[in-house]
């Protein structure tokens, strides 16, 4: 039997992103209530790869490995052969033989996929420049408890059509979200994304629309989203970008544009007074801490989801 991979988000059907929310719902609860954990990777061990810095991502896959029953094993470019140059996949072809599964954060999305392609267990995109599908899970999951739904809710993100931009517009779609990204021209999230959602829209009922006025996106939003303005390997245009983007800063000014009872999303890190003032980011309507803590939860499911086969396959069609 072939792996099954979470590469970009719409490797989950509709239904199957659904049902993989309402465990990641039953996972939250568990915890909480310190109940008796299910430990579906009892004896097995998933390799973290990460060749870009990471603090949420790393810690919240750790501890899901490890609360699942699993053997989690970070390791990272500088610390492995991969920082010398051996293939991704001679790298996937020998961690196959130890692991059962991959977790992969890297730059090129192409990374991702040649991990796949030449493993044979699991793998899963823990960001790439293109996509931060992870990311995306938990921040519906979060979106979700608080709004009680997710077809139909307006979300505005304002900044860099990156990664993040690109995986709420996908997952966005899937779970029927209206996206609007509001970007200054020429950083736009890349139009065959926007394409993509679209058409996926057009059955769920979700919609991708790509602006360039803050004010105007942000109007009637239910909630409001940014990310950095320079990623992780765009740090030499930091200060070319701060300029460029200055009119996309997540302020008071655009919470008053957006419904009265909108919350405020941000993938972390941030920067307070660039992207997002601080008053907003600290302020009575942010979540982030919620998006943060559900990236365990999130990918409690999701790991559950590709490995434990009383849950694989949940939802699908
Ligand atoms: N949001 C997110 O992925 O954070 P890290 O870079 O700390 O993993
Ligand atoms: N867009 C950001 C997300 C960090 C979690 C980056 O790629 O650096």
């Amino acid at each position: 039997m072939t792996a099954r991979h979470f590469l970009l988000d719409t490797d989950l059907t509709s239904s199957e992103q659904a049902a993989l929310l309402d465990l990641a719902d039953q996972l939250k609860a568990t915890r909480r209530d310190r109940k008796p954990a299910r430990r579906p990777l009892e004896g097995r061990s998933v390799a973290l790869i990460f060749e870009k810095p990471s603090t949420r991502t790393r810690l919240s896959f750790d501890v899901a490995v490890a609360e699942l029953g699993g053997h989690p094993i970070v390791i990272d470019s500088g610390s492995s052969q991969l920082g010398r140059g051996e293939t991704i996949e001679d790298t996937a072809a020998v961690l196959s033989r130890y692991v059962d599964a991959i977790v992969i954060r890297t730059f090129a999305q192409d990374r991702v996929d040649r991990m796949a392609a030449a493993a044979t267990v699991p793998v899963i995109n823990a960001l790439s420049d293109h996509t931060h599908p992870c990311q995306a899970l938990a921040d519906l999951q979060t979106i979700r408890e608080i709004r009680g739904r997710l077809a139909g809710v307006t979300l505005t993100y304002l900044g860099d059509g990156n990664n993040v931009a690109h995986s709420l517009l996908l997952a966005g779609a899937l779970a029927g979200l209206r996206v609007h990204v509001a970007s200054p021209p020429g950083y736009e999230p890349i139009e065959q994304v926007v394409r993509h959602a679209n058409e996926i829209g057009a059955v769920t009922g979700g919609e991708a629309l790509v602006m360039h006025d803050a004010l105007e996106a942000a109007a009637g939003a239910d909630v409001l989203y940014t990310d950095v303005w320079a990623s992780m390997g765009q740090d030499t245009e930091s200060d070319s970008r701060a300029l460029v983007f200055q009119p996309y800063r997540l302020d008071e000014k655009v919470v008053e544009a957006a419904r009265p009872d909108a919350i405020v999303m941000h993938c972390l890190p941030a920067h307070r007074e660039m992207e997002i003032s601080a008053a907003v980011l600290d302020g009575p309507r942010s979540v982030v801490f919620d998006q943060a803590e559900n990236r365990l939860h999130a990918q409690k499911a999701l790991l559950s989801f590709l490995l434990d086969e009383t849950t694989a396959g949940v939802g699908s069609r």
